[in-house]
């Protein structure tokens, strides 16, 4: 594949010693995923990279994996609908510049602009065909550049590995067995969560909390979120409750997903196929637009107050801006996932396995998702590695 450039390195790596997920992590089970199949205690799980013979899985052993030249993974090489998605057995597996560390990829999720992206929408300034989609990742690190410093191989670990969504973001993304991504991009995955709650959560809760900094929101100013039951606005919820301490937070959703709103911390949800948001008597400090309403998100806001927009046309005095991509943030937002504060929020219908990635977007692409869509599991071997324990 160009520019993607093939490499065969022996990496030694000591096994995780650390429990993923051992209890049913959430209370909202109808909209997230209490257990999955496959995802009980990792304790003492050997990541192994190819077929090479495993050592006994003792907390002193240290394995040498291969980190192989080629994998599977979805590539496109021309833009268009889901039909473009190929499931290759022969991608290479990327090269790791100093700064960036190999990951051995257990779960992914989608995000809308995977799709909108590869409609061709950013042509502009995409890297070059051809393209493994995928922003989110929670996996393994499997080796490591010469700069890296602060992870090693075995560290469980999550991002959104293109840190200018639409500007340059990866040529060899999360859909796939590996993915190379600057060590700045990652964070320690949270002890508590599975692998498919921590792939669910990069690019929305960062896309959420620099939102909400961007509108200067802070404790005891009231918001209003519209789409609260997506990817991103169920995130945004809990962070202006949860995080920047919201006097009030509203939010719009279908009738179905009311409660859902509510459980999450919204004081006032409100169903956008019954009432109209801009014909309630409520003004908000900020408004939170991620659905590409700012025409009438603007006519809700304070006077003085901010209105920040995600997709579709900005009208002053709202704004517009892309996600910037960082470890720090997940970092710092860790302690609210660790103590359940924040919980990831997973589609029912996920999560989909990697061979089933056409019809995950395909259901992403009708809008109606709740929550995140979540691609388990990706790496075959750790899959078996698993069901063997
Ligand atoms: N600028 C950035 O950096 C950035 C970052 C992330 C995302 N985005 C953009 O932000 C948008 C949201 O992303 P996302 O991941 O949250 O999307 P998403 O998860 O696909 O959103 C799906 C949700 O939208 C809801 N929805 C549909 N029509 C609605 C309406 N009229 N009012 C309220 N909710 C409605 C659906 O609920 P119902 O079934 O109840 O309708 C569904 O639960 C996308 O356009 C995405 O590209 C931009």
């Amino acid at each position: 594949m160009e520019a993607l450039l093939s490499s065969t390195t022996t990496t030694t790596l000591r096994p995780s010693l650390t429990p993923s997920s051992t209890k049913p992590p959430l209370s909202l089970s109808t909209f997230t995923t209490t257990t999955h199949k496959l995802s009980k205690s990792n304790k003492n799980i050997r990541l192994r990279v190819s077929a090479t013979s495993p050592k006994p899985a003792t907390e002193t052993a240290v394995d040498t994996f291969t980190v192989p030249s080629e994998m599977k993974g979805w590539v496109y090489d021309e833009y268009g609908g889901v039909d473009v998605l190929k499931y290759s057995s022969n991608v290479t597996v990327p090269s790791v510049n100093d700064d960036q560390v190999l990951v051995k990829v257990v779960a992914a999720a989608l995000n809308p602009v995977d799709f909108k992206r590869r409609l061709g929408k950013f042509q502009a300034t995409d890297s070059a065909l051809p393209t493994v989609p995928g922003y989110d990742v929670a996996g393994v690190v499997v080796k490591v550049g010469k700069q890296v410093k602060g992870l090693k191989p075995g560290d469980e670990v999550y991002g959104d590995i293109s840190e200018k969504a639409l500007d340059g973001p990866k040529q060899s993304g999360s859909l796939a067995e590996y993915t190379a991504v600057e060590e700045k991009l990652l964070a320690l995955k949270p002890k508590n969560l599975d692998f498919v709650q921590a792939a669910s959560l990069p690019l929305a809760i960062e896309t959420a909390y620099e939102g909400l900094e961007r509108a200067g929101f802070s404790e005891g100013k009231s918001i209003l979120i519209l789409n609260g039951a997506g990817g991103v606005g169920s995130l945004t919820i809990q962070l202006a409750k949860q995080v920047f301490g919201a006097s009030k937070v509203a939010a719009t959703a279908s009738t179905s997903k009311l409660e859902l709103l509510k459980s999450l911390g919204a004081d006032l949800a409100i169903d956008y196929t019954k009432e109209d948001f801009e014909q309630l008597p409520d003004k908000y400090d900020v408004v939170f637009d991620a659905i590409g309403q700012g025409e009438k998100a603007v006519k809700v806001v304070k006077e003085g107050g901010s209105v920040v927009v995600l997709t579709g046309a900005v009208s002053p005095p709202g704004f517009r801006f892309v996600v910037t991509s960082t470890g720090s943030t997940l970092t710092k937002l860790n302690p609210y996932l660790e103590s359940g504060k924040v919980k990831a929020v997973i589609d029912p219908n996920s999560p989909f396995p990697i061979d089933r990635v056409k019809e995950a977007f395909s259901y992403l692409e009708t809008g109606r998702a709740t929550g995140k869509v979540v691609v388990y599991p990706v790496s075959e071997e750790y899959i078996l590695e698993k069901l063997a324990q």
